[in-house]
């Protein structure tokens, strides 16, 4: 917990609790691989140091190249002075990565000043409010070198799918289902959401959810025994705000587990799957999506994609330390598994599905070559082959 710090909080207080994790791209070593130490604790420390009156506690760590900065506080979701915090932090640490001279220095800060919100400014968010439970489990996930479509398949069988997650039929109030409410992020009048109820929505819920690079699960999930939010993924599609690919969109997500919503072991089993997300090298590819512990950077074919995951209990607003969700033994027979998923994929090198389609390529040069080939075709006029002379 290199970078973890702890407030006070208010003993025995009953509280509706925000939960805010906000993450950005700020430079790396090596290329996209991982911040450098000093990067982290500048921003761990500027949140330890600013953040006295405004959080309750916090929570900083890294996922491949990116930071996330994970806050408890009581200011509710989109909070301007949580979010101005967490952007001083980046802007702040941007500089930092400038001086020691990181790659990507300042990558993911989009625009020049803050508008009250990091939302559209390039960090992604994800928020979770709530009445805090007498123990309040839940989980951080932190995905890199993918966008936010890389949960779909992990939530639909978390959520929907008995084979799965055999808690919808053994306990009679998550029986009840879930609401998924998923969001079109290419619509081009602007993202639109719907909601659908599993378990009688579910063929349209899996229509939707098969093309992650159009439809994500949106921020929430929702327990429809007891109506309260599950899940909050961030859903921000930096080409969106850009105008242009900036680099893929990392995705952060928080669950809550237990009780009314899934076991923490059914939340975190579908990853076992290694299933293909968009992204990997030059944000362009299909790749397996590896567990990966805490704190890790990336390496083969700046990839594969991974995705960590901690779970933390929340009393109070105050934090427990971390317990590392996929550094369990199990998880390094996943990760061969998905090593070598990851190499044979990547024997077909730009061919077919290993390669991104052309509207999620993070790169021009395959538009630029294909309109200045388009002049050199010709029609077919006979059967005749010409002969090379
Ligand atoms: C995501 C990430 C990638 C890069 C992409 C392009 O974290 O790092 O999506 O944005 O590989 O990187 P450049 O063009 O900087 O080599
Ligand atoms: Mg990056
Ligand atoms: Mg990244």
């Amino acid at each position: 917990m290199e970078c973890s710090l702890h407030f006070g909080q208010v003993e025995g207080w009953a509280m509706k609790l925000t939960l805010s994790v906000i993450k950005a791209d700020i430079g790396s070593v090596g290329g996209h691989v991982s911040p450098s130490k000093h990067l982290r604790e500048t921003v761990a420390s500027y949140i330890a140091e600013q953040g006295t009156r405004l959080i309750l506690d916090h929570y900083v760590s890294y996922t491949g190249d990116d930071i996330a900065i994970l806050m408890t506080h009581s200011r509710g979701e989109g909070d301007e002075q949580i979010h101005r915090l967490a952007w001083d932090a980046f802007r702040i640490g941007a500089e930092a990565a400038r001086q020691e001279g990181l790659y990507g220095a300042g990558q993911d800060l989009l625009k020049d000043s803050f508008s009250g919100n990091v939302k559209g400014m390039g960090p992604a968010v994800a928020e979770l409010e709530f009445d805090e439970r007498p123990n309040e489990p839940f989980l951080f996930f932190a995905a890199d070198k993918t966008d936010p479509g890389a949960y779909n398949l992990p939530l639909y069988l978390a959520f929907a799918d008995v084979m799965n997650t055999p808690g919808l039929i053994l306990s009679p109030r998550i029986s009840r289902g879930f609401r998924f409410v998923i969001m079109d992020v290419n619509h081009t009048t602007g993202d639109r959401v719907i909601e659908l109820d599993a378990p009688e929505d579910l063929y349209d819920i899996a229509a939707l959810l098969r093309d992650p690079e159009r439809y994500v699960v949106v921020e929430s999930v929702w327990s429809r025994a007891g109506g309260e939010q599950a899940v909050a993924v961030a859903t921000s599609r930096l080409h969106n705000i850009a105008g242009k690919y900036t680099g893929k969109d990392d995705p952060v997500m928080l669950v809550r587990v237990q009780m009314d919503f899934p076991a923490t072991g059914e939340v975190l089993a579908p990853y076992a799957i290694g299933h293909f997300v968009g992204g990997c090298m030059r944000g362009s590819h299909q790749m397996p999506l590896m567990p990966v512990t805490l704190n890790t950077g990336i390496s083969y074919f700046d990839g594969p994609p991974i995705v960590s995951c901690a779970g933390f209990c929340v009393h109070n607003g105050k934090l427990t330390e971390p317990i590392d969700g996929f550094a369990q033994p199990f998880w390094d027979t996943v990760r061969g598994h998905v090593a070598n998923k990851a190499m044979e994929i990547r024997r077909q090198g730009f061919i077919g599905t290993a390669m991104l389609p052309m509207s999620e390529l993070e790169y021009t040069g395959i538009a630029q070559k294909l309109s200045s080939l388009d002049e050199k075709f010709h029609m077919r006029v006979t059967e005749k082959v010409h002969a090379i002379n």
